[in-house]
Protein backbone atom coordinates (compact mmCIF):
# COMPACT_ATOMS: atom_id res chain seq x y z
CA UNK A 1 0.00 0.00 0.00
CA UNK A 2 1.44 3.62 -0.60
CA UNK A 3 1.96 5.93 1.87
CA UNK A 4 -0.05 9.38 2.26
CA UNK A 5 1.73 12.37 1.88
CA UNK A 6 -0.45 15.62 3.52
CA UNK A 7 -0.18 18.95 1.57
CA UNK A 8 -0.15 21.80 3.28
CA UNK A 9 -0.67 25.02 1.06
CA UNK A 10 1.04 28.26 1.89
CA UNK A 11 -0.18 30.46 -0.90
CA UNK A 12 -2.27 32.37 1.31
CA UNK A 13 0.25 32.89 3.94
CA UNK A 14 3.66 32.72 2.59
CA UNK A 15 2.73 33.51 -0.91
CA UNK A 16 0.24 36.04 -0.16
CA UNK A 17 3.47 37.86 1.89
CA UNK A 18 5.40 39.04 -1.30
CA UNK A 19 4.99 43.06 -2.05
CA UNK A 20 1.96 43.53 -4.87
CA UNK A 21 0.83 40.19 -4.42
CA UNK A 22 -1.58 41.32 -1.73
CA UNK A 23 -5.14 40.10 -1.96
CA UNK A 24 -8.03 41.20 -0.48
CA UNK A 25 -10.68 39.34 1.60
CA UNK A 26 -12.88 38.04 -1.74
CA UNK A 27 -10.21 37.25 -3.77
CA UNK A 28 -8.66 35.02 -0.88
CA UNK A 29 -11.88 32.90 -0.78
CA UNK A 30 -11.74 32.54 -3.96
CA UNK A 31 -8.52 30.74 -3.99
CA UNK A 32 -9.41 29.08 -0.98
CA UNK A 33 -12.48 27.48 -2.50
CA UNK A 34 -9.97 26.41 -5.59
CA UNK A 35 -7.41 25.33 -2.95
CA UNK A 36 -10.36 22.74 -1.50
CA UNK A 37 -11.23 22.01 -4.92
CA UNK A 38 -7.69 20.90 -5.58
CA UNK A 39 -7.97 18.61 -2.87
CA UNK A 40 -5.14 20.27 -0.39
CA UNK A 41 -5.56 18.78 2.95
CA UNK A 42 -4.58 22.25 4.71
CA UNK A 43 -4.93 25.88 3.87
CA UNK A 44 -2.87 28.31 5.71
CA UNK A 45 -5.10 30.81 5.71
CA UNK A 46 -3.16 33.99 7.38
CA UNK A 47 -1.00 35.16 10.30
CA UNK A 48 -4.42 36.64 12.14
CA UNK A 49 -2.16 39.25 14.14
CA UNK A 50 -0.34 40.61 11.59
CA UNK A 51 -3.39 43.10 10.43
CA UNK A 52 -7.06 43.04 10.47
CA UNK A 53 -7.01 42.18 6.57
CA UNK A 54 -5.37 38.99 7.86
CA UNK A 55 -7.68 38.61 10.66
CA UNK A 56 -10.78 38.70 8.71
CA UNK A 57 -9.66 36.81 6.00
CA UNK A 58 -9.02 33.52 8.62
CA UNK A 59 -12.14 34.29 9.70
CA UNK A 60 -14.18 34.44 6.46
CA UNK A 61 -11.91 31.36 4.92
CA UNK A 62 -12.80 29.33 7.70
CA UNK A 63 -16.42 29.77 7.03
CA UNK A 64 -16.03 29.15 2.96
CA UNK A 65 -14.40 25.71 3.11
CA UNK A 66 -15.73 22.29 4.50
CA UNK A 67 -13.19 19.44 4.01
CA UNK A 68 -9.46 21.36 4.66
CA UNK A 69 -7.55 22.29 7.87
CA UNK A 70 -7.78 25.82 8.56
CA UNK A 71 -4.63 26.50 9.78
CA UNK A 72 -3.51 30.19 11.35
CA UNK A 73 0.60 31.38 11.90
CA UNK A 74 1.40 33.30 14.85
CA UNK A 75 4.53 33.59 16.62
CA UNK A 76 5.50 31.75 20.09
CA UNK A 77 3.86 34.52 21.74
CA UNK A 78 0.50 34.45 24.09
CA UNK A 79 -1.62 37.24 22.16
CA UNK A 80 -0.27 35.93 18.94
CA UNK A 81 -2.28 32.52 19.76
CA UNK A 82 -5.16 34.25 21.33
CA UNK A 83 -6.21 36.58 18.26
CA UNK A 84 -5.42 33.11 15.74
CA UNK A 85 -8.21 31.37 18.09
CA UNK A 86 -10.63 34.17 17.73
CA UNK A 87 -10.37 34.47 13.96
CA UNK A 88 -10.13 30.25 13.76
CA UNK A 89 -13.50 30.00 15.55
CA UNK A 90 -15.72 29.45 12.33
CA UNK A 91 -13.00 26.61 10.82
CA UNK A 92 -14.78 23.27 11.12
CA UNK A 93 -10.91 21.99 10.86
CA UNK A 94 -8.32 23.93 13.15
CA UNK A 95 -4.86 24.27 13.08
CA UNK A 96 -2.12 26.18 15.11
CA UNK A 97 0.84 27.11 13.53
CA UNK A 98 3.22 28.35 16.33
CA UNK A 99 7.25 28.97 15.90
CA UNK A 100 10.67 30.73 17.02
CA UNK A 101 13.88 30.66 15.74
CA UNK A 102 16.08 27.88 16.35
CA UNK A 103 19.24 28.40 14.56
CA UNK A 104 21.78 30.37 16.39
CA UNK A 105 21.18 32.87 14.27
CA UNK A 106 18.12 33.71 15.36
CA UNK A 107 18.46 32.89 19.09
CA UNK A 108 21.59 35.52 19.31
CA UNK A 109 20.46 38.10 16.63
CA UNK A 110 16.81 38.21 16.88
CA UNK A 111 15.96 36.83 20.78
CA UNK A 112 18.90 38.28 22.36
CA UNK A 113 18.41 34.61 24.01
CA UNK A 114 19.64 30.98 24.55
CA UNK A 115 19.26 27.43 23.50
CA UNK A 116 17.49 26.71 26.83
CA UNK A 117 15.40 29.56 26.68
CA UNK A 118 14.17 29.26 22.70
CA UNK A 119 13.06 25.47 23.95
CA UNK A 120 11.07 26.73 27.29
CA UNK A 121 9.59 29.66 25.17
CA UNK A 122 7.90 26.87 22.16
CA UNK A 123 7.07 24.75 24.77
CA UNK A 124 5.06 27.39 26.72
CA UNK A 125 3.66 28.23 23.10
CA UNK A 126 2.78 24.71 22.00
CA UNK A 127 1.12 24.12 25.61
CA UNK A 128 -1.25 27.46 25.42
CA UNK A 129 -1.85 26.44 21.56
CA UNK A 130 -3.46 23.11 22.71
CA UNK A 131 -5.96 24.83 25.62
CA UNK A 132 -7.82 25.91 22.37
CA UNK A 133 -6.80 23.33 19.76
CA UNK A 134 -6.22 19.93 19.15
CA UNK A 135 -4.42 20.25 16.09
CA UNK A 136 -0.53 22.11 16.60
CA UNK A 137 1.85 22.78 14.46
CA UNK A 138 5.44 23.55 15.42
CA UNK A 139 8.05 25.81 13.40
CA UNK A 140 11.53 25.78 14.03
CA UNK A 141 12.42 29.03 11.91
CA UNK A 142 15.78 28.61 10.38
CA UNK A 143 15.82 24.65 10.94
CA UNK A 144 17.76 24.57 7.75
CA UNK A 145 21.10 26.17 9.47
CA UNK A 146 20.33 25.04 12.97
CA UNK A 147 22.54 21.93 14.37
CA UNK A 148 21.01 18.80 14.00
CA UNK A 149 21.73 17.78 17.40
CA UNK A 150 20.25 20.83 19.18
CA UNK A 151 16.86 20.64 16.66
CA UNK A 152 16.36 17.25 17.63
CA UNK A 153 15.79 18.54 21.66
CA UNK A 154 13.51 21.24 20.10
CA UNK A 155 11.34 18.38 18.60
CA UNK A 156 11.38 16.18 21.08
CA UNK A 157 10.31 18.91 23.82
CA UNK A 158 7.34 19.98 21.76
CA UNK A 159 6.20 16.74 20.71
CA UNK A 160 5.96 16.24 24.50
CA UNK A 161 4.04 19.58 24.93
CA UNK A 162 1.33 18.35 22.53
CA UNK A 163 2.71 19.76 18.94
CA UNK A 164 0.80 16.91 16.21
CA UNK A 165 3.19 18.23 13.04
CA UNK A 166 6.92 19.43 13.35
CA UNK A 167 7.53 21.74 10.76
CA UNK A 168 11.52 21.95 9.47
CA UNK A 169 11.85 24.80 7.25
CA UNK A 170 14.92 25.12 4.96
CA UNK A 171 14.00 29.34 5.60
CA UNK A 172 17.16 31.07 3.77
CA UNK A 173 16.77 28.05 1.07
CA UNK A 174 20.56 26.86 2.33
CA UNK A 175 20.09 23.12 2.59
CA UNK A 176 21.35 21.17 0.20
CA UNK A 177 19.29 18.06 -0.82
CA UNK A 178 21.45 15.75 0.79
CA UNK A 179 22.07 17.96 4.19
CA UNK A 180 17.98 18.19 4.17
CA UNK A 181 17.65 14.32 3.31
CA UNK A 182 20.02 13.81 6.71
CA UNK A 183 18.35 16.30 8.91
CA UNK A 184 14.52 14.30 8.60
CA UNK A 185 16.76 11.38 8.83
CA UNK A 186 18.63 12.52 11.90
CA UNK A 187 14.83 14.01 13.55
CA UNK A 188 13.37 10.11 12.95
CA UNK A 189 16.19 8.08 14.27
CA UNK A 190 16.93 10.30 17.35
CA UNK A 191 13.33 12.06 18.47
CA UNK A 192 12.68 9.33 21.12
CA UNK A 193 8.67 10.28 20.57
CA UNK A 194 8.83 11.14 16.55
CA UNK A 195 6.04 8.73 16.21
CA UNK A 196 3.67 10.92 18.08
CA UNK A 197 3.84 13.74 15.21
CA UNK A 198 4.12 13.95 11.46
CA UNK A 199 7.42 15.94 9.97
CA UNK A 200 6.69 18.52 7.92
CA UNK A 201 9.07 20.28 5.20
CA UNK A 202 8.90 23.89 4.31
CA UNK A 203 11.63 24.52 1.69
CA UNK A 204 12.58 28.23 0.17
CA UNK A 205 13.79 28.47 -3.17
CA UNK A 206 17.06 30.74 -2.80
CA UNK A 207 19.27 28.61 -4.37
CA UNK A 208 16.67 26.81 -6.89
CA UNK A 209 16.60 23.80 -4.39
CA UNK A 210 13.05 23.98 -2.90
CA UNK A 211 11.52 21.32 -5.09
CA UNK A 212 15.06 18.83 -4.51
CA UNK A 213 14.54 19.62 -1.09
CA UNK A 214 11.12 19.31 0.09
CA UNK A 215 11.54 15.59 -2.05
CA UNK A 216 14.74 14.70 -0.08
CA UNK A 217 12.88 15.47 3.22
CA UNK A 218 9.81 13.19 2.03
CA UNK A 219 12.34 10.76 1.26
CA UNK A 220 13.69 10.42 4.77
CA UNK A 221 10.54 10.31 6.24
CA UNK A 222 8.25 13.93 6.29
CA UNK A 223 4.92 13.30 5.50
CA UNK A 224 3.27 16.55 4.94
CA UNK A 225 4.72 19.13 2.36
CA UNK A 226 4.29 23.18 2.61
CA UNK A 227 4.06 24.01 -0.87
CA UNK A 228 2.69 27.37 -2.64
CA UNK A 229 0.84 27.75 -6.04
CA UNK A 230 3.46 28.79 -8.49
CA UNK A 231 5.92 28.32 -5.99
CA UNK A 232 5.49 31.70 -5.25
CA UNK A 233 6.52 32.91 -1.49
CA UNK A 234 9.08 34.96 0.58
CA UNK A 235 12.39 36.16 -1.81
CA UNK A 236 12.87 33.46 -4.72
CA UNK A 237 9.49 31.64 -3.51
CA UNK A 238 8.37 27.87 -1.80
CA UNK A 239 8.13 24.52 -3.06
CA UNK A 240 5.65 24.82 -5.67
CA UNK A 241 3.01 22.40 -5.55
CA UNK A 242 2.23 21.59 -8.91
CA UNK A 243 5.51 20.32 -9.10
CA UNK A 244 5.46 17.98 -6.16
CA UNK A 245 2.08 16.81 -6.89
CA UNK A 246 3.41 15.74 -10.51
CA UNK A 247 6.75 14.64 -8.84
CA UNK A 248 4.67 12.10 -7.29
CA UNK A 249 2.26 11.16 -10.20
CA UNK A 250 4.74 10.66 -12.51
CA UNK A 251 7.29 8.30 -10.80
CA UNK A 252 4.87 5.88 -9.27
CA UNK A 253 7.47 3.45 -8.04
CA UNK A 254 7.79 5.98 -4.90
CA UNK A 255 4.33 4.87 -3.86
CA UNK A 256 3.29 7.83 -2.25
CA UNK A 257 0.49 9.23 -3.01
CA UNK A 258 -1.85 12.83 -2.05
CA UNK A 259 -5.29 13.51 -2.73
CA UNK A 260 -4.55 16.39 -5.35
CA UNK A 261 -6.85 16.37 -8.70
CA UNK A 262 -4.34 16.96 -10.77
CA UNK A 263 -6.92 18.17 -13.33
CA UNK A 264 -7.47 21.27 -11.12
CA UNK A 265 -3.57 22.48 -11.36
CA UNK A 266 -3.53 24.48 -14.80
CA UNK A 267 -7.13 26.66 -13.42
CA UNK A 268 -5.37 27.48 -10.19
CA UNK A 269 -2.08 28.34 -11.01
CA UNK A 270 -3.69 30.96 -13.72
CA UNK A 271 -6.06 32.51 -10.99
CA UNK A 272 -3.62 32.62 -8.95
CA UNK A 273 -0.81 34.47 -11.56
CA UNK A 274 -3.50 37.06 -12.24
CA UNK A 275 -5.19 37.86 -8.92
CA UNK A 276 -1.90 38.40 -7.71
CA UNK A 277 -0.36 40.29 -10.73
CA UNK A 278 2.67 37.76 -10.99
CA UNK A 279 3.55 36.25 -13.52
CA UNK A 280 4.32 32.81 -14.32
CA UNK A 281 7.75 32.43 -15.93
CA UNK A 282 7.11 30.58 -19.36
CA UNK A 283 9.87 28.09 -18.81
CA UNK A 284 8.08 27.54 -15.22
CA UNK A 285 7.85 23.30 -15.02
CA UNK A 286 4.05 21.98 -15.37
CA UNK A 287 2.86 25.16 -15.84
CA UNK A 288 4.52 28.13 -17.59
CA UNK A 289 3.59 29.10 -21.15
CA UNK A 290 6.72 26.58 -22.68
CA UNK A 291 5.94 23.22 -20.88
CA UNK A 292 4.37 21.37 -23.42
CA UNK A 293 5.51 23.88 -26.35
CA UNK A 294 8.09 21.49 -28.64
CA UNK A 295 9.67 24.21 -30.95
CA UNK A 296 13.14 22.45 -32.10
CA UNK A 297 12.10 20.26 -35.38
CA UNK A 298 13.46 17.02 -34.20
CA UNK A 299 11.29 17.50 -30.99
CA UNK A 300 8.21 18.22 -33.19
CA UNK A 301 9.15 15.51 -35.40
CA UNK A 302 9.32 13.18 -32.42
CA UNK A 303 6.15 14.48 -30.70
CA UNK A 304 4.10 13.73 -34.09
CA UNK A 305 5.22 10.00 -33.95
CA UNK A 306 4.60 9.09 -30.92
CA UNK A 307 4.46 11.96 -28.02
CA UNK A 308 6.13 10.02 -24.99
CA UNK A 309 9.27 10.69 -27.18
CA UNK A 310 9.69 13.99 -25.78
CA UNK A 311 6.44 14.19 -23.01
CA UNK A 312 6.46 12.69 -20.25
CA UNK A 313 3.36 14.46 -18.47
CA UNK A 314 0.27 14.68 -20.41
CA UNK A 315 -1.20 18.05 -20.79
CA UNK A 316 -4.59 17.28 -19.63
CA UNK A 317 -3.54 15.92 -16.78
CA UNK A 318 -2.65 19.17 -15.49
CA UNK A 319 -5.83 20.83 -16.90
CA UNK A 320 -4.55 22.04 -20.23
CA UNK A 321 -7.25 21.26 -22.57
CA UNK A 322 -5.48 21.01 -26.41
CA UNK A 323 -8.63 20.81 -28.22
CA UNK A 324 -8.37 24.77 -26.41
CA UNK A 325 -11.70 26.56 -28.15
CA UNK A 326 -10.00 29.99 -29.80
CA UNK A 327 -11.69 32.72 -28.97
CA UNK A 328 -12.54 35.15 -32.04
CA UNK A 329 -14.81 37.90 -32.53
CA UNK A 330 -17.40 35.48 -33.98
CA UNK A 331 -17.47 33.37 -30.00
CA UNK A 332 -20.18 33.33 -28.25
CA UNK A 333 -20.94 33.43 -24.35
CA UNK A 334 -20.37 30.23 -24.02
CA UNK A 335 -17.57 30.09 -25.09
CA UNK A 336 -16.05 33.12 -23.42
CA UNK A 337 -17.63 31.21 -20.45
CA UNK A 338 -15.68 27.92 -21.08
CA UNK A 339 -12.71 29.93 -21.62
CA UNK A 340 -12.85 31.77 -18.41
CA UNK A 341 -13.73 28.33 -16.39
CA UNK A 342 -10.90 26.81 -17.53
CA UNK A 343 -8.43 29.62 -16.48
CA UNK A 344 -10.07 29.08 -13.37
CA UNK A 345 -12.47 32.40 -13.57
CA UNK A 346 -16.09 31.62 -12.06
CA UNK A 347 -18.72 34.36 -13.55
CA UNK A 348 -22.33 34.74 -12.79
CA UNK A 349 -24.47 35.35 -16.24
CA UNK A 350 -24.49 39.28 -14.85
CA UNK A 351 -20.33 39.45 -14.76
CA UNK A 352 -20.73 37.05 -17.86
CA UNK A 353 -22.33 39.72 -19.80
CA UNK A 354 -20.20 42.60 -18.76
CA UNK A 355 -17.34 40.86 -19.74
CA UNK A 356 -18.52 39.55 -23.40
CA UNK A 357 -19.27 43.34 -24.64
CA UNK A 358 -15.71 44.15 -23.37
CA UNK A 359 -14.29 40.88 -24.84
CA UNK A 360 -15.87 42.11 -28.28
CA UNK A 361 -14.56 45.52 -28.42
CA UNK A 362 -10.82 43.69 -27.85
CA UNK A 363 -11.72 40.98 -30.71
CA UNK A 364 -12.26 43.51 -33.08
CA UNK A 365 -8.99 45.10 -32.50
CA UNK A 366 -7.11 41.57 -32.03
CA UNK A 367 -7.62 38.19 -34.75
CA UNK A 368 -7.29 35.75 -31.91
CA UNK A 369 -8.02 36.44 -28.06
CA UNK A 370 -5.78 35.06 -25.72
CA UNK A 371 -6.49 33.32 -22.23
CA UNK A 372 -4.16 35.87 -21.10
CA UNK A 373 -6.02 38.48 -22.43
CA UNK A 374 -9.41 37.61 -21.03
CA UNK A 375 -8.07 36.77 -17.46
CA UNK A 376 -6.48 40.36 -17.81
CA UNK A 377 -10.45 41.31 -19.29
CA UNK A 378 -11.96 39.47 -15.83
CA UNK A 379 -9.37 41.84 -13.72
CA UNK A 380 -10.39 44.49 -15.54
CA UNK A 381 -13.97 44.07 -14.61
CA UNK A 382 -13.37 44.10 -11.14
CA UNK A 383 -11.97 47.46 -11.48
CA UNK A 384 -15.44 49.02 -12.57
CA UNK A 385 -16.62 48.99 -8.75
CA UNK A 386 -13.83 51.77 -8.43
CA UNK A 387 -14.52 55.01 -7.37
CA UNK A 388 -12.28 56.62 -9.41
CA UNK A 389 -13.29 55.71 -13.39
CA UNK A 390 -10.98 56.84 -16.14
CA UNK A 391 -14.19 58.12 -18.89
CA UNK A 392 -11.84 59.28 -21.45
CA UNK A 393 -7.86 60.09 -22.36
CA UNK A 394 -6.76 61.57 -25.68
CA UNK A 395 -3.26 62.11 -26.28
CA UNK A 396 -1.29 64.08 -28.93
CA UNK A 397 2.49 62.27 -28.92
CA UNK A 398 4.93 62.11 -31.79
CA UNK A 399 8.20 63.19 -33.21
CA UNK A 400 8.44 66.74 -33.43
CA UNK A 401 4.86 67.93 -31.59
CA UNK A 402 4.50 68.58 -27.99
CA UNK A 403 3.25 65.87 -25.89
CA UNK A 404 -0.79 66.65 -24.48
CA UNK A 405 -3.01 65.03 -22.48
CA UNK A 406 -6.67 66.00 -21.89
CA UNK A 407 -8.36 63.56 -19.01
CA UNK A 408 -11.89 62.78 -17.70
CA UNK A 409 -12.48 61.45 -14.48
CA UNK A 410 -15.35 60.08 -13.20
CA UNK A 411 -15.21 60.25 -9.19
CA UNK A 412 -18.24 58.52 -7.57
CA UNK A 413 -20.41 59.91 -10.40
CA UNK A 414 -19.13 63.77 -10.54
CA UNK A 415 -17.14 64.26 -13.61
CA UNK A 416 -14.04 66.28 -14.00
CA UNK A 417 -11.19 67.28 -16.72
CA UNK A 418 -7.79 68.57 -16.87
CA UNK A 419 -5.08 69.09 -19.92
CA UNK A 420 -1.36 68.97 -19.54
CA UNK A 421 1.79 68.45 -21.40
CA UNK A 422 4.83 66.24 -20.10
CA UNK A 423 7.94 65.19 -21.52
CA UNK A 424 5.99 61.84 -23.03
CA UNK A 425 2.43 60.86 -23.57
CA UNK A 426 2.66 59.06 -19.97
CA UNK A 427 3.86 61.83 -18.56
CA UNK A 428 1.45 64.43 -20.32
CA UNK A 429 -1.88 62.36 -19.15
CA UNK A 430 -0.17 61.57 -15.45
CA UNK A 431 0.55 65.36 -14.76
CA UNK A 432 -3.22 65.89 -15.93
CA UNK A 433 -4.57 63.23 -13.80
CA UNK A 434 -2.38 65.00 -11.26
CA UNK A 435 -4.73 68.25 -11.71
CA UNK A 436 -8.13 66.92 -10.56
CA UNK A 437 -6.43 64.45 -8.02
CA UNK A 438 -3.76 66.82 -5.69
CA UNK A 439 -2.40 64.36 -3.54
CA UNK A 440 1.13 64.20 -2.88
CA UNK A 441 1.94 61.06 -4.70
CA UNK A 442 5.16 59.79 -5.85
CA UNK A 443 4.98 57.25 -8.61
CA UNK A 444 8.10 54.61 -7.50
CA UNK A 445 7.98 52.05 -10.07
CA UNK A 446 6.71 51.51 -13.65
CA UNK A 447 6.80 48.30 -16.18
CA UNK A 448 5.22 47.41 -19.31
CA UNK A 449 5.00 44.22 -20.79
CA UNK A 450 2.97 42.67 -23.80
CA UNK A 451 1.35 39.95 -22.95
CA UNK A 452 1.88 37.47 -25.73
CA UNK A 453 3.46 39.31 -29.09
CA UNK A 454 2.13 40.88 -31.78
CA UNK A 455 1.50 44.54 -32.47
CA UNK A 456 -2.23 44.56 -31.96
CA UNK A 457 -1.13 42.82 -28.41
CA UNK A 458 -2.72 44.15 -24.88
CA UNK A 459 0.05 46.47 -23.03
CA UNK A 460 -0.25 45.22 -18.81
CA UNK A 461 1.13 47.96 -16.53
CA UNK A 462 2.24 47.34 -13.33
CA UNK A 463 2.79 50.38 -11.11
CA UNK A 464 4.07 51.35 -7.56
CA UNK A 465 2.78 54.86 -5.90
CA UNK A 466 4.15 56.34 -2.49
CA UNK A 467 1.12 58.20 -0.70
CA UNK A 468 1.92 59.43 2.86
CA UNK A 469 4.45 56.89 3.84
CA UNK A 470 2.84 53.63 2.10
CA UNK A 471 3.50 51.82 -1.32
CA UNK A 472 0.50 51.02 -3.21
CA UNK A 473 0.39 49.05 -6.79
CA UNK A 474 -1.60 49.17 -9.29
CA UNK A 475 -2.37 47.70 -12.80
CA UNK A 476 -3.95 48.61 -15.57
CA UNK A 477 -4.65 46.44 -19.02
CA UNK A 478 -5.27 48.28 -22.86
CA UNK A 479 -4.32 47.91 -26.42
CA UNK A 480 -3.23 51.37 -25.92
CA UNK A 481 -0.13 51.32 -23.66
CA UNK A 482 -0.48 54.99 -22.53
CA UNK A 483 -4.81 54.14 -21.19
CA UNK A 484 -2.97 51.04 -19.29
CA UNK A 485 -0.54 53.35 -17.46
CA UNK A 486 -3.39 56.02 -16.50
CA UNK A 487 -5.82 52.97 -15.62
CA UNK A 488 -2.46 51.32 -13.16
CA UNK A 489 -2.14 54.93 -11.03
CA UNK A 490 -5.96 55.39 -10.74
CA UNK A 491 -5.86 51.59 -9.60
CA UNK A 492 -3.23 52.67 -6.93
CA UNK A 493 -5.09 55.65 -6.07
CA UNK A 494 -8.12 54.00 -5.89
CA UNK A 495 -6.49 51.72 -3.33
CA UNK A 496 -5.19 54.58 -1.00
CA UNK A 497 -8.89 55.60 -0.27
CA UNK A 498 -9.76 52.14 1.25
CA UNK A 499 -7.02 52.06 3.79
O1 LIG B 1 10.11 30.10 6.09
C1 LIG B 1 9.74 29.94 7.27
O2 LIG B 1 10.50 29.61 8.16
C2 LIG B 1 8.35 30.23 7.56
C3 LIG B 1 7.84 29.88 8.93
C4 LIG B 1 7.10 31.03 9.54
C5 LIG B 1 7.02 28.64 8.88
O3 LIG B 1 7.60 30.67 6.71
ZN1 LIG C 1 8.46 30.36 4.70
Amino acid sequence: MSDRLFIFDTTLRDGEQVPGCQLNTVEKIQVAKALEQLGVDVIEAGFPVSSPGDFNSVIEISKAVTWPTVCALTRAVKKDIDVAVEALQYAKHKRIHTGIGTSDYHIKYKFNSTRDEIIERGVEAVKYAKKFVEDVEFYCEDAGRTDNEYLARVVEAVIKAGATVVNIPDTTGYCLPQEYFEKIKYLKENVSNIDKAIISTHCHNDLGMATANTLSGVMAGARQVEVTVNGIGERAGNTSLEEIAMILKCHKGLNIDTNINTTKIYPISRMVSSLMNMPVQPNKAIVGRNAFAHSSGIHQDGVLKNVQTYEIIDPKDVGIDDSSIVLTARSGRAALKYRLNTNGVDVDEEKLDSIYQKFLQLADQKKEVTDADILMLAGADTAETHAIKLDFLQVTSGKGVQNVASIGLDISGEKFEAAASGNGPVDAAIKALKKIITKQMTLKEFTIQAISKGSDDVGKVHMQVEYNGSVYYGFGANTDIVTASVEAYIDCINKFKKK
